[in-house]
Order: C-alpha cells, then structure tokens, then sequence
C-alpha cells in the first residue's frame, strides 16, 4: 500500500455501490496510526448508513462515527488519525468523504464527525482536477514542500491553513473565518488543519514532528496551531 501516492489522485467520493467490505481491515490498519498528540483518547465505530442520520442529498453504505475526549487539539487529533485511514481506504479501492453533516442515531456526548465510506469506482481524478488556493497562498514563501497539505480535503473547501518558514520546518496557522463563515466552521476548521498535518506526515513519514511552541509569531487574521518538522 503506498498513501503517499494517494495525496495526489484522491477525491472526496459521493457514489458508492453496495459491495461488502472487510472490515477488518480498517481495524488492522487503526493499529498502525500516528495520533499527533498521544495524550488524547478517541475512538471510532463503523455504522451502517440506517444506523445514522444523513444531512446530505447523497449516503453511501457505512459510515465511520468518530469520537474523542474533549481535551486540547483533539479536533486535530482526530482530523490527523482519520485523514490517514481515508488515505489506506483509497488505496484499496474504498472511497471515503469527510461528512460534517450526518451524525449517528444513538447519542454520545463524545461525537465529532463522521466519515462515509464504500466500495466505488469512481475514486481518483487527475490533478488538475483539484480546485484549490495557489501555493503562494498559503505560505509566506512559495515551496513544493508544501504541495501535500494544499491538496488536503477542508469543510467546504475552505482550505484555512497558512505556513510560515521557521529555522527548522514551518509554524502552522488556521486563517480565522468571517462572521458569516465561522458558524459553520469553526468545529470543522480545526479538523481540516488535522487533516492537512496528516498529508504531510504521509508525504515525510520518517522526519515528519509536531510540537506546540510557545514563542510563535502571532499574525493577524490567524490563529497558531503548531510548528512541523519536515
Ligand atoms: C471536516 C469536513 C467536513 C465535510 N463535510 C462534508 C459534508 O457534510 N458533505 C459533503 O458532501 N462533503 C463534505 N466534506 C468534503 C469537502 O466538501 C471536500 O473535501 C472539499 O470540497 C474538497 O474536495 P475534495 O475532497 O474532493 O478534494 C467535508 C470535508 C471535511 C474535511
């Protein structure tokens, strides 16, 4: 299996077809998952689409209901853990969507996010088929390093992350949203920055380190979330 590979063709799949799946391989697979911060419990159990209420105009057969312990980053947490177990899926030929708006039936107090997931053929695109913000957008100074976590998938493609070189690898900002915006945003924003952490630790998987520093730079409009090594 290679995820790296995966960064550059997936896509967010929304047609599924009913074929069975082996679950445990996803089980297999959670076994070897990186959290970007060990000190967080989460947990996740596999639905089928009956057993969760779908806000969208699509479902697919399952979905993945994703829990956590509310502590510091854990929507980070649980965007960085599930963004790598997405990454597998794809390679095995199971498409997968990040889905804000689906949440289980049974209530739990510790529910973050869903993932829909199924077999499907319609997987991969080429990559110019990634509609995303310019490289030099999202960085103080444009760098191909940078070119896994712009193509991550983001809440309505709203794409918030920002580097900035440092001595040793880069310091990571979440842009604050408009008014407008935020609502809807704002428990997902933190995920989708997970989420892109997991592309690049996928793409730099031996050097790959996450620490919070406590002497960042602040800049306007954005919000600190951690420095990488790369
Ligand atoms: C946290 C999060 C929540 C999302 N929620 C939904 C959703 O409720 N419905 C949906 O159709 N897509 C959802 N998506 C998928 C995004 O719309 C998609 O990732 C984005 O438009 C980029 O497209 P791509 O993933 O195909 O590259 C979500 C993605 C993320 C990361």
């Amino acid at each position: 299996m290679n995820l790296k590979e995966q960064i550059y063709t997936r896509k967010s799949c929304r047609k599924y077809c009913d074929d069975e799946i082996d679950m445990d391989l996803i089980h297999e697979f959670m076994k070897s998952v990186k959290p970007l911060n060990e000190k967080i419990e989460y947990a996740y159990e596999i639905l089928p689409s009956d057993e969760v209420n779908v806000r969208t105009r699509w479902s697919a057969p399952y979905y993945l209901a994703l829990y956590s312990e509310k502590k510091e980053n854990y929507l980070e947490n649980i965007g960085f853990v599930f963004q790598q177990l997405c990454l597998y899926l794809q390679s095995i030929g199971i498409g997968n969507c990040w889905v804000g708006m689906a949440s289980p039936k049974k209530k739990d107090l510790n529910f973050v996010i869903t993932i829909s997931f199924g077999k499907s053929d319609d997987l991969t695109r080429e990559p110019s088929g990634f509609k995303r913000k310019d490289l030099s957008k999202i960085c103080d100074v444009e760098d191909e390093r940078l070119i896994p976590a712009r193509l991550a998938p983001s809440a309505i493609n709203s794409q918030p992350w920002y580097f900035k070189h440092s001595s040793d690898g880069f310091d990571v900002y979440r842009a604050k949203q408009n008014i407008l915006k935020r609502q809807v945003l704002k428990k997902w924003n933190p995920i989708d920055m997970g989420i892109c952490l997991a592309h690049m630790y996928v793409a730099n998987e031996d050097s790959f380190e996450f620490k919070i520093k406590t002497d960042f730079e602040n800049i306007k409009g954005h919000t600190y979330i951690g420095s990488i090594k790369i």
